[in-house]
C-alpha cells in the first residue's frame, strides 16, 4: 500500500513539474518568442504568444528574406513534445492551424507590441493577431462555467486559469489559447487535431470554426471598442445580454450580436498521435520526431503563420466535465468517497497538505500550481509565403525539403537541434518534383559549433549511393 501511494505521488509529481514542459516547432522553425538575441535564453517570453516553454527554445529569425512554399505542396512540420502522446498518463491532443494577412510580420527587435493603435501599426513590432481582437477579448467577459480551481481570475476573458493576472502575451486573447473549439471568432484556420481522444474527433471537426460560424457581442466600430476597453467596461457573452446591454458611458453607443462566417474550409483532419514518452523531448519510437505531412492550401498569401498547440491535461480530473462548479479531488480513485478525500486533504488547490494514512498524524505537503495541471503549451513559425505554382508545375506532387536546427551540438543548442534534413530521407514517386530551401539566423548564440561563429549555414552534398558510399566508409575504418 506504501509503496503505491508513493508511485502514485511521483506521477502526480512528474506531471506538473513547472520547468520542464514543452513543446517545439523544429520544421518551419518555431520561434518560441525569441527574434534575433545571441543569449540562450529568450529576452521576452511573453513578446507574442504564451508558449510556457523552457526559456531557451526557439530559433532566430531568419535573415534576407522569408521561405515559401507552394500551394498544395507536401510541407513535413516536425515538433518535439516533453509530456508524452497518446500515453496512458494523460490525454494529448495537439492542434495544428495557420493564418494569412497582408499586415502580419516578425517584426525588427525583441520588444513586445504596446496595445494601442501605434502599436499596431508599427513595424517595430511582431504581430500575428490585430489589435481589435485582443480588444474585443479584455472588453468581453470570460466564460464564467470554466474550471478554474482556486485562481482567483478576473472579470475579462484575458484572465484564465493559466493566466489568472492576464499578462498580455503580443495580442493573443488568452482565453482563446486556452480553449478549443473557441466560442468566439478567430483568424486561425484549422489544419489538423491529433488527439488520443478519437471519441472527441467528430465533435471537434463539427465545431471547428473552418466549418462554423460564430456569434459574438461586437462593437463595430473600432473607435467605440478603443473607448469601452478605456473605460473597463466589459461587456457579456450571450445573445440575451448583449441585446440587453447599455452602458451609461458610452452615450447610447451598444455593442451588436452579429455571426461571423466560418472561414469555409474543410474540417480539420483528427487522428491520434503517435506514442511518444514523458519527459522527453525526441523522437516517435522506431523512427524519426513526430510529423504532420500538411499539404498547403492552393491560395496566394505573402505572410502566414504556423501555430502548433500542445494539451496535456492530467488524468486526475475530467477536464471536459469539470466546471465552476465542481468540486475536485486529486487521486480520488483511492479513498471511498469524496467527503474521506475532503477529510484527508486531498483537495485540488494550491499546494495541498494530504494526511497519507487514515490513522495517522502525518501530512505531506504536495507541489501542486493549479494554473499548470491541465495546461496548454504553443509554439508559432516565423511569416512565410505561400506561392501559386508557376504554370508548367500545375499538377504534379510538390515535396518540400528543408532544413533543421542550429550551429552547435545537441548540447550547446538543446532544446534545439543540430542540423537536420527535413525529412531525413525523402522517396518520391515518378514526376514529382522537390521544392529545396533552408533558412538561418546570422545571430545564433555565440560558442556553439565550428567554423564561422553565431551564423546559420548549410550546404547540400550529392552522393552516388548512400549504400555504397557507407560500406566504402567501412572498409576505410577496419
Ligand atoms: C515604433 O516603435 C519604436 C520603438 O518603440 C519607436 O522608436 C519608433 O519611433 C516607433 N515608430 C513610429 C513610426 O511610431
Ligand atoms: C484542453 O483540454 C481541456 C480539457 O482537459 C479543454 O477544456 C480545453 O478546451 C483544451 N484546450 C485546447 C487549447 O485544446
Ligand atoms: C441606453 O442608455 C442611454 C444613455 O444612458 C439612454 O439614453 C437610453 O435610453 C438607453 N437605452 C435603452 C434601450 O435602455
Ligand atoms: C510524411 O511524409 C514522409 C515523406 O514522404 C513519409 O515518409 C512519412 O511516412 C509521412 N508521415 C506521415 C505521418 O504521414
Ligand atoms: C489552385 O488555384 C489556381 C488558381 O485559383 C487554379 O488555377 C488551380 O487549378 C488550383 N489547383 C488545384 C490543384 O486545385
Ligand atoms: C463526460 O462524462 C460522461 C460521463 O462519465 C462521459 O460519458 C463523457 O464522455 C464525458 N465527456 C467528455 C467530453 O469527456
Ligand atoms: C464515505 O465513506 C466513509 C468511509 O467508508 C463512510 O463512513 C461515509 O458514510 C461515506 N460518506 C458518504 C457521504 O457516502
Ligand atoms: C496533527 O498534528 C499537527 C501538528 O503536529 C497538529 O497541529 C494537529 O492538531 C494534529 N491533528 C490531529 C487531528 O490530531
Amino acid at each position: 500500500m506504501f509503496s503505491h501511494i508513493l508511485v502514485t505521488c511521483c506521477i502526480v509529481f512528474a506531471i506538473i513539474n513547472p520547468t520542464l514542459a514543452d513543446i517545439y516547432l523544429h520544421n518551419p522553425r518555431g520561434s518560441n518568442n525569441r527574434h534575433n538575441e545571441k543569449t540562450r535564453q529568450r529576452s521576452t517570453p511573453t513578446l507574442n504568444f504564451d508558449s510556457q516553454n523552457n526559456e531557451r527554445g526557439g530559433y532566430n529569425v531568419g535573415d534576407d528574406g522569408a521561405i515559401y512554399y507552394y500551394a498544395n505542396s507536401i510541407l513535413p512540420i516536425q515538433w518535439t513534445n516533453q509530456h508524452s502522446c497518446n500515453d496512458v498518463n494523460s490525454d494529448c491532443t495537439l492542434l495544428l492551424q495557420y493564418t494569412c494577412g497582408d499586415t502580419l510580420r516578425d517584426g525588427q527587435s525583441t520588444a513586445k507590441i504596446p496595445v494601442t493603435v501605434q502599436g499596431e501599426a508599427n513595424e517595430t513590432y511582431r504581430l500575428t493577431e490585430d489589435l481589435a481582437s485582443y480588444l474585443h477579448c479584455r472588453v468581453r467577459s470570460r466564460n464564467k462555467n470554466l474550471y478554474t480551481a482556486d485562481q482567483g481570475l478576473k472579470d475579462s476573458s484575458i484572465s484564465t486559469r493559466q493566466n489568472p493576472g492576464g499578462t498580455q502575451n503580443g495580442y493573443e486573447c488568452p482565453e482563446e489559447r486556452d480553449y478549443y473549439p473557441y466560442w468566439q471568432p478567430t483568424n486561425w484556420i484549422d489544419i489538423a487535431i491529433l488527439t488520443n481522444r478519437q471519441d472527441l474527433c467528430s465533435y471537434y471537426r463539427e465545431n471547428s470554426q473552418n466549418v462554423q460560424s460564430r456569434f459574438a457581442c461586437t462593437f463595430e466600430n473600432k473607435d467605440d471598442l478603443i473607448q469601452a476597453d478605456k473605460l473597463k467596461i466589459i461587456i457579456p457573452i450571450t445573445r440575451e445580454q448583449c441585446q440587453a446591454f447599455n452602458d451609461s458611458r458610452l452615450n447610447g453607443v451598444k455593442p451588436r450580436w452579429i455571426e461571423y462566417p466560418s472561414h469555409n474550409q474543410p474540417a480539420p483532419e483528427c487522428y491520434s498521435p503517435s506514442y511518444t514518452r514523458e519527459n522527453h523531448l525526441g523522437d516517435i519510437a522506431g523512427s524519426d520526431m513526430p510529423v504532420f505531412n500538411w499539404t498547403l492550401p492552393n491560395i496566394s498569401a505573402k505572410k502566414c503563420v504556423l501555430r502548433i498547440r500542445y494539451n496535456i491535461s492530467t488524468g486526475d480530473y475530467d477536464g471536459w466535465n469539470t466546471s465552476s462548479r465542481s468540486d475536485v479531488y486529486i487521486m480520488k480513485d483511492l479513498f471511498a468517497n469524496e467527503s474521506v478525500a475532503d477529510k484527508r486533504g486531498y483537495r485540488f488547490k494550491t499546494n495541498p497538505e494530504i494526511q497519507l494514512f487514515d490513522s495517522l498524524n502525518l501530512t505531506l505537503k504536495l507541489a501542486i500550481n493549479t494554473q499548470q495541471y491541465g495546461r496548454v503549451f504553443q509554439d508559432r513559425s516565423y511569416t512565410f509565403e505561400i506561392r501559386q505554382r508557376p504554370a508548367e508545375f500545375q499538377d504534379r506532387p510538390i515535396y518540400n525539403l528543408n532544413v533543421r536546427g542550429r550551429r552547435g551540438n545537441i548540447v550547446q543548442v538543446y532544446p534545439a537541434l543540430e542540423y537536420d534534413f527535413v525529412p531525413n530521407r525523402l522517396e518520391i514517386p515518378p514526376n514529382s518534383y522537390v521544392h529545396i530551401q533552408w533558412i538561418g539566423s546570422n545571430t545564433t548564440p555565440p560558442g556553439a559549433g565550428q567554423g564561422k561563429a553565431e551564423i546559420d549555414r548549410n550546404n547540400l552534398l550529392l552522393l552516388t549511393n548512400r549504400v555504397r558510399f557507407l560500406a566504402h566508409k567501412y572498409r576505410v575504418y577496419q
